[in-house]
């Protein structure tokens, strides 16, 4: 070992003269390295290593520094920028073992250039765009000094009151499972030791979008069919593709919050699906363990998660206070903590710290003359990907898309919003450097003359809103309000509107709506923006709606007045371009929805892929009990899966290669898609199964398959998918993992109701 110590020095005294003096060497063999370095710690070295902290109250910078400088913590998160951190560097590596901190921050949907939040990306169906804004926002990250990011965030959710559902991939299994996939590959990069890779820390482990009630931090009662169903394939889809850390979830599962969740960590995470890499807890959760109820107070809430397998501790003041004192009583064990040690230092040494501690900070000499500069930014990307995110959902007598030579109202508090536009979760993208869609507008028009303007609504006039919104250091909303009552913004809109051709209404959410802690009871539009509506439809004039919100919102009404509507989410640095580009048609709206649109809260949950019960609703025979509410309309406003464009497309009946399928062979399906319209466009064709009877009740439908496809009018394809055993397989009572015999039905669609079918049997 000692051998091995001296070469690896003489190697990087050769190679990097800056650090090297003194630190340890990496060699080729990193469980070696890291064993030799674990000799040479002291407990205190070691149990620092598991602390990942922030600069704040609890620990200002120069006690950061001055721990780092004992070799007493292991990361640092929320500072970015090159000099920034390099002052957090040098602290570590004057340290006895010159141990370098790692370097993390909440990257989820972009850094500087911010791409549509995580439901936005999700509409794209587009795995490349995807995996291009992940590729972009590990390039930004890294280049700001950051070696880890808290992405992707991978959390199934069916519940909209959840303002987390922003950042998420939507409701279906297997597209997040994909997003999950292809996200963590494009951040970790073809190596995690190159200077533009940084390592994914997906999250929430697990089932934190479960919460009861869609209201955050509530517990998760579920079961494990379910669960391994429906819920975690996607987090076990990012360790597949070898993600380097793992957030552990707030939320108890089944009683034992994940924090301290011996079963989810150790026997799940490491034994079942062995991940090799490390664990994290979220923001202060092994304090909130006492909080929980399941520890008497912080000595046993860190017991409980050591013992767990939570490797680091985030803000943590536990670790350090007392895992000594549980180690010298016997508690926990050298072996335990070592383990987590071995995780952290793990991480490092795949990062390539330990070779270069500076990798992704580099020489002060390198540092950008301007954080800021615009060319630090992706913009076209931003552009691009953002109008694939784009989901058009009603389009009356074709009134998109608008010709530029007329008079545009653009009406609405979000409309000139450069920080709405971000959405949360926002990294450091600036609202100076954003597009509102105000802005876009206005340069797709070029003549301002052509442009009007009325605020029309707040988002909110409710003061208890407006407090929770904009209380400091929470939540980043800063939503400003009008002084002027209600009925005189929206008759100044209404006569804004008369003056225009056509109005376009920007409504929905501010983005401290859809955030974490921001849970809503209700999926209205808030405030006045529904009687703002109501008074622009009354003008007449042709009512485009533009939503901007982070969670599928209950706007029938709204709908119905307006002749066309456009779900936008939050879209990003280039969201306003990217809107105008599909407003004006210099872009052909694919988006598709990632998540059903219920219609009510009453219906919630709403998902495609629900079971059938014994008495389903069927529209075209209803019968007088079935399993609806008697009070609302059935099903879902606009269904998953669902999209416009301004083309049409007709899709012919399914063939299969087959009406049999042995368990080892592969059966074909296809269809032919056509573009029946006037325009080149692309759509998505999505393909679903159904068990149609099994040892337990299986899904009415479960997406399996999905491809974009670009036609020019009056072009055909052929669209091909194939499935075999593994791709019918479900987890039955007794959790066995296996595809049963029977009748099984392909559906192809454009949407997820609209649906051409065929059956085969499994042999
Ligand atoms: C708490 C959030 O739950 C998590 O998603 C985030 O990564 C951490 N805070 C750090 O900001």
């Amino acid at each position: 070992m000692k051998m091995l110590t001296v070469i690896g020095l003489i190697t990087l005294l050769l190679s990097q003269p800056g650090w090297a003096q003194a630190g340890s060497v990496p060699g080729d063999d990193k469980a070696l390295f890291i064993a030799d370095l674990l000799q040479r710690m002291t407990i205190e070295e070691k149990i620092g290593q598991l602390r990942l902290n922030c600069i704040g109250q609890q620990m200002p910078q120069e006690t950061f520094l001055e721990e780092a400088a004992l070799g007493q913590v292991g990361g640092l998160f929320y500072v970015t920028g090159r000099s920034d951190l390099r002052a957090f560097q040098d602290a570590a590596l004057r340290s006895r073992l010159k141990i370098p901190l790692f370097f993390a921050y909440d990257v989820i949907h972009g850094h500087r250039t911010l791409f549509p939040i995580g439901l936005g990306l999700a509409s794209t169906w587009d795995v490349d765009a995807v995996a291009l804004s992940a590729r972009i926002a590990a390039k930004e990250a890294s280049a700001d000094g950051l070696d880890m990011v808290f992405s992707p965030m991978v959390d199934i959710t069916r519940d909209p009151r959840w303002g987390r559902m922003s950042e998420g991939l939507g409701e279906d299994t297997y597209m997040a499972s994909r997003y999950a996939q292809v996200m963590v590959n494009a951040l970790q990069g073809t190596k995690l030791g190159a200077v533009d890779s940084v390592m994914a820390s997906a999250k929430h482990f697990a089932l934190y979008g479960a919460a009861e009630g869609g209201r955050d931090y509530n517990s998760v009662d579920m079961s494990l069919p379910k669960m391994y169903q429906d819920y975690l394939p996607p987090y076990r889809s990012a360790v597949n593709a070898g993600v380097g850390a793992m957030m552990l979830t707030y939320v108890a599962i089944n009683g034992t919050p994940a924090t301290s969740n011996t079963w989810l960590i150790h026997d799940l995470l490491r034994k079942q699906w062995d991940f090799k890499g490390l664990t994290i807890s979220d923001f202060d959760a092994v304090n909130e363990l006492v909080t929980h109820g399941v520890a008497r107070d912080g000595r046993e809430a860190a017991l409980r998660a050591i013992k767990a397998g939570v490797n680091m501790s985030m803000t943590d003041t536990l670790y350090r206070k007392e895992l000594p004192g549980l180690l010298k009583s016997g508690d926990v064990s050298q072996e335990e903590i070592d383990d987590a040690v071995r995780a952290v230092l793990g991480a490092k040494y795949d990062l390539g710290l330990f070779a270069d501690p500076y990798l992704r900070i580099g020489a002060a000499h390198d540092d950008p003359p301007d954080n800021n500069a615009e060319d630090r930014l992706h913009r076209a990307q931003a552009r691009e990907v953002a109008r694939k995110s784009l989901v058009l959902l009603k389009n009356r007598a074709n009134v998109l898309p608008l010709k530029k030579d007329g008079v545009v109202a653009v009406v609405g508090a979000l409309a000139k919003s450069r920080l709405d536009i971000l959405g949360t979760w926002s990294s450091i993208g600036s609202p100076v450097q954003a597009v509102s869609v105000y802005d876009g507008i206005a340069n797709a028009l070029g003549d301002p003359s052509r442009l009007l303007y009325a605020r029309g609504a707040d988002i909110t006039d409710d003061q208890s809103v407006l407090t929770y919104l904009n209380q400091p250091g929470a939540n980043p909303s800063d939503v400003e309000v009008d002084p002027r009552p209600a009925h005189q913004m929206i008759e100044e809109a209404v006569k804004v509107a008369e003056q225009a051709e056509i109005v376009v209404a920007v409504v929905g959410e501010s983005r401290g709506m859809s955030y974490e802690g921001a849970s809503r009871a209700s999926l209205g539009l808030p405030g006045y923006q529904s009687e703002l509506i109501k008074a622009l439809k009354a003008t007449g004039k042709p009512l485009v709606l533009v939503l901007m919100n982070g969670r599928p919102l209950s706007v029938g009404k709204e709908q119905d007045a307006a002749d066309a509507v456009l779900e936008t989410w939050y879209s990003g640095t280039e969201g306003g371009n990217a809107i105008a580009d599909v407003l004006f048609g210099d872009y052909n709206p694919s988006g598709k929805l990632p998540v059903s649109f219920p219609r009510s809260v009453g219906q919630i949950p709403m998902y495609y892929n629900h079971l059938n019960t014994s008495r389903p609703h069927l529209l075209e025979n209803p019968r007088a009990v079935t399993s609806r509410y008697f009070d609302e309309a059935y099903g879902p406003l606009y269904p998953f899966g669902f999209g416009l464009s301004y083309t049409q497309f007709s899709l012919s009946d399914v063939t299969l290669t087959s009406k049999q399928l042995e368990r080892s062979e592969t059966l074909g399906a296809s269809v032919v898609v056509k573009n029946t319209g006037q325009r080149e466009g692309e759509t998505v064709v999505q393909l679903y199964v159904r068990d149609v009877s099994a040892s337990i009740s299986r899904p009415i439908k479960e997406l399996k398959g999905f491809q974009k496809v670009m036609l020019k009018p009056g072009e055909e394809k052929v669209i091909q998918f194939s499935l075999n055993e593994n791709d019918l397989k479900f987890y039955d009572a007794q959790l066995k993992h296996a595809a049963e015999s029977g009748e099984f039905r392909v559906l192809i669609g454009l949407d997820s109701q609209n649906v051409k079918e065929r059956s085969f049997e499994l042999l």
